[in-house]
């Protein structure tokens, strides 16, 4: 990735920092670290090529070799968004790197709850909301054309495309399609966007919480990006947990 390019195609619409990193432990750490240390005043992109401790949600690795994925995080001051919904985000979030592909790759991802973002029936991004010292920081995965994955994931984790591209795009698309949607975007749209490319809404699910195993379909995703899942008890709504089981007979996106 190209630090040069990046920085002057994002400068002609946006007064951002970017750092750009061969090899680092995590883009969010560093992030983080960044904030710590009081050098965050404006939004701030940090990408890198290669991570040796990418993370994810519920303390997992995420995998992140060189050369065949994308590793981005943005931090944003809080104050500089009207958004304050932590669902609302995560939801746009989702809806905005789903467009970035498209626009990017031409190809239509599904999102599984909560911003989980699969093609083919294999995830193939992750995003990750974390907040510290007043200020959000927003990391993304993409696993764009890896051909050998750890065990623990295989089966599990796909490639968004197998040909080359440049990866250049597909950061300055993310970084102004979360922009967009970070500031600009009306909730209704948003939640429109989201539920068409929902692969769960309608679907039988099991999500597991604290240990917990909750049964039933998937009724909704809310505008606060709770899940509304139809069980024996009745319908209940969920702000935590993770689907562990999903099935997708009719895959839809191609
Ligand atoms: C998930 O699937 O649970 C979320 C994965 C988020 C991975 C991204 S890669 C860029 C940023 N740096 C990290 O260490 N994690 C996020």
């Amino acid at each position: 990735m190209d630090q040069q390019v990046i920085y002057e195609r994002l400068l002609e619409e946006f007064d951002y920092n970017l750092h750009v990193y061969d090899t680092i432990d995590s883009t969010n750490a560093e992030a983080k670290r960044r904030l710590l240390a009081g050098k965050i005043t404006k939004p701030t992109a940090i990408i890198a090529d290669h991570q040796t401790a990418g993370y994810g949600r519920h303390g997992r690795n995420f995998y992140s070799p060189s050369s065949v994925g994308l590793y981005l995080s943005l931090v944003w001051p809080i104050e500089l968004t009207d958004i304050v919904n932590p669902g609302q985000i995560t939801t746009g979030l989702a809806v905005a790197a789903v467009e970035a592909i498209s626009d990017v790759l031409h190809i239509d991802v599904g999102i599984k709850w909560i911003n989980d973002l699969y093609y083919l029936g294999h995830k193939v991004a992750g995003i990750l909301v974390e907040a510290q010292n007043d200020a959000l920081v927003i990391g993304i995965g993409l696993n764009i054309n890896p051909t050998d994955y750890p065990e623990l994931i295989q089966g599990k984790v796909g490639a968004l495309t197998q040909d080359k591209i440049d990866r250049n795009d597909l950061a300055i698309r993310l970084i102004q399609n979360f922009d967009y949607y970070f500031t600009e975007a009306q909730l209704d749209d948003v939640m429109l966007l989201y539920r068409e490319r929902s692969l769960v809404i309608g679907q039988p699910v099991q999500l597991l919480l604290d240990h917990q195993e909750i049964h039933g379909i998937a009724e909704n995703v809310q505008a606060d990006g709770g899940l509304v899942v139809r069980t024996a008890r009745g319908n209940r709504t969920f702000y935590s947990g993770e689907i562990t089981k999903l099935s997708l007979p009719d895959w839809r996106y191609s």
